[in-house]
């Protein structure tokens, strides 16, 4: 099901790191990205997810640890040297024009054009028809490439937005939450086009906070809670429904129980009951997970 990994993977990052002055926005975080695999990132509101890709982009530097491509330690000094380097990004707010076609779009910045000097213009006849033929190959099937892309639904340019990640020659693609706003029909089409980028060789770094999206396309589940990581698994380590209780258990109820600590302030009963349950679920599932966990911490 899952497709071919090679033995080095395309990005491998070791214990990295991120503060913003004194925050400490994620720590010691490491995993891996294979070619025609999936990675997936799962964790809670503020977990440091948008962080940790921010990193890999390019649009951060790490404060500790080690990114790796090909198996060589990189330091990317902006997006421009990520995506060179055959890094996309798709970020969750899609940087489209609504008004502008679906071709437009798709060619925004890297507009192909015919002629010379005075001459040159737009290949608008080119643009279009890849941008049809690239749309067909990833089955998508669009009646019009002249219609504005604000007319498409969300989950439709989502999955414009991978397949021009794949045309313009990425090898790994990172999409920040492409799930996250759409209903279940829809988030099942984004996620049949993440299993055909999969296919056609890429490394995709899957990122949602819902475990029943991850596991149907992930070959890997990085899981964060509040800036660290609480695990690194391969799929044939971790069941859907352990990951599903990891993510809903002791990680949901650890940030609600810090959230009721700063709204509500630490004498409440209430408050206390929450963090004395997350306080045990955490035991329960370290009974359940400790053989798991413990090696896969991928040294
Ligand atoms: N630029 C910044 N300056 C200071 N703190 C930041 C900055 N960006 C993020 N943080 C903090 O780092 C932590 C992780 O944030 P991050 O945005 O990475 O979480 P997330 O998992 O993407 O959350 P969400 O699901 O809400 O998008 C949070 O506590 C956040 O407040
Ligand atoms: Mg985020």
């Amino acid at each position: 099901m899952s497709g071919v990994s090679t033995d080095v993977p395309v990005v491998e990052v070791r214990g990295i790191g991120k503060s913003y002055g004194p925050v400490n926005a994620l720590a010691g975080v490491s995993t891996t990205v294979s070619a025609g695999q999936v990675t997936c990132v799962l964790g809670d509101n503020g977990a440091g997810k948008s962080t940790f890709i921010k990193m890999l982009a390019g649009a951060h530097t790490p404060s500790s640890g080690e990114l790796l491509v090909d198996g060589d330690p990189v330091t990317f000094s902006s997006p421009r040297a990520a995506l060179d380097a055959g890094i996309a990004t798709v970020y969750q707010d899609l940087a489209v024009v609504p008004l502008m076609p679906v071709w437009r779009n798709f060619f925004l910045g890297s507009e192909l054009t015919t002629g010379w000097g005075p001459l040159r213009r737009l290949d608008v006849k080119r643009m279009k028809q890849i941008t049809y033929t690239e749309l067909a190959n990833m089955g998508i099937d669009l009646r019009d490439v002249n219609q504005p892309i604000g007319t498409l639904s969300g989950g439709e340019r989502q999955c414009v937005a991978i397949a021009r990640a794949v045309y313009f020659g990425a090898r790994v693609l990172i999409l920040d939450e492409p799930t996250a706003a759409l209903g279940v029909k829809q988030s099942g089409v984004v996620l049949k086009y993440i299993a055909r980028a999969r296919d056609r060789g890429l490394g995709v770094v899957f990122i949602t906070h819902n475990p029943h999206h991850a596991y149907p396309v992930g070959d890997r589940f990085l899981l964060l809670n509040r800036g660290t990581s609480i695990g690194n698994f391969e799929k044939n380590e971790i069941s859907l429904s352990q990951l599903t209780s990891m993510m809903a258990g002791g990680a949901e109820l650890d940030s609600l129980a810090h959230e009721l600590q700063r709204e509500i302030g630490e004498d409440s009963p209430v408050v206390q009951e929450v963090v004395r349950e997350a306080e045990q679920s955490r035991r329960v599932e370290g009974a359940g997970e400790r053989s798991a966990s413990s090696p896969t911490a991928s040294a």
